[in-house]
């Protein structure tokens, strides 16, 4: 595997190393899924490997906790580790106030779960998912197969009161077969284009029978590191109210990319 990454991979993995920047030895870690927790991943195994950086990582999906043992991060389940210090994950869209849509990769049950109990969740991304509202990515919402139409129906219904520009659901497939996730649960997205409240739309999701957990994280990720394919981190901080740009060398070591395969 060359160390020639694409633009967006480098400004993913930048957001990565800086985040990663923020653990401290001896912490419990939630480990976040998708493409730009991937290079979070293989960043904090780095530092594992290179520093011997002592931590416990807790996966929030089977892909990532594939990936961590494989490169090495001694991980373990959230029932165990029970409070988290920090937990990095993606996200599909981020606004002004930090809150999210997630869900993009299926894995917003765990990652919500995990965050949530975490003291503090720093989010990855690469600038193009900074939105002034959200709701261009569908959003995500994880319900149990049992029944599944009705929940799509009454979530259909709810839109109709609800802030939102348009209200096409669709039900995730995998191929010809709707796509299942870790707690085998379906996934409906909801193509609302523009959600004007957020925090209304998160708790009233999560009433209707059938609905496990909805893609809104609202008031629970405290940093977004924001990372540029030309090394610029912009690290925004929503408790200090700060905003700070620094620049991360673009050097991942070699063996970063063990796990990518040639
Ligand atoms: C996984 O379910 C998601 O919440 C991801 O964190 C989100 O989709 C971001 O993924 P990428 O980093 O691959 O864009």
């Amino acid at each position: 595997m060359s160390a020639e990454l694409s633009p967006i991979d480098k400004a993913k993995f930048v957001a990565a190393k800086r985040a990663v920047a923020f653990v401290e030895p001896g912490m419990k870690v939630g480990l976040g899924t998708g493409s730009t927790a991937a290079w979070m991943v293989r960043c904090l195994a780095e530092r594992v490997r290179e520093e011997g950086l002592r931590v416990v990582g807790v996966p929030t999906s089977t892909r990532t906790a594939e990936l961590a043992r494989k490169l090495g991060i001694p991980i373990t389940s959230l029932d165990d580790a029970k409070w988290l210090d920090l937990t990095i994950d993606g996200a599909d869209e981020f606004d002004l106030n930090l809150a999210l849509i997630k869900g993009g990769g299926a894995a917003l049950l765990q990652e919500k779960i995990v965050a949530t109990a975490s003291d503090q969740m720093i989010v990855i991304a690469d600038a193009a998912k900074e939105v002034a509202q959200l709701g261009a990515f569908p959003l995500p919402v994880e319900v149990i197969p049992f029944g599944w139409q009705t929940s799509k129906a009454l979530i259909e219904e709810l839109l109709v009161s609800m802030d939102v520009l348009d209200r096409r659901v669709t039900l995730r497939m995998n191929g010809d077969k709707p796509l299942i996730t870790d707690e085998a649960n379906y996934i409906l997205d909801l193509h609302l284009k523009r959600i004007g409240n957020p925090r209304q739309l998160a708790l009233v999701l999560n009433q209707i029978p059938g609905v496990v957990e909805n893609g809104l994280f609202i008031d629970i990720c405290d940093i977004v590191v924001v990372g540029h394919s030309d090394g610029r981190v912009v690290v925004k901080d929503i408790n200090a109210g700060s905003e700070t740009q620094e620049r991360i060398e673009f050097a991942p070591a070699l063996n970063i990319f063990a796990d990518m395969g040639e």
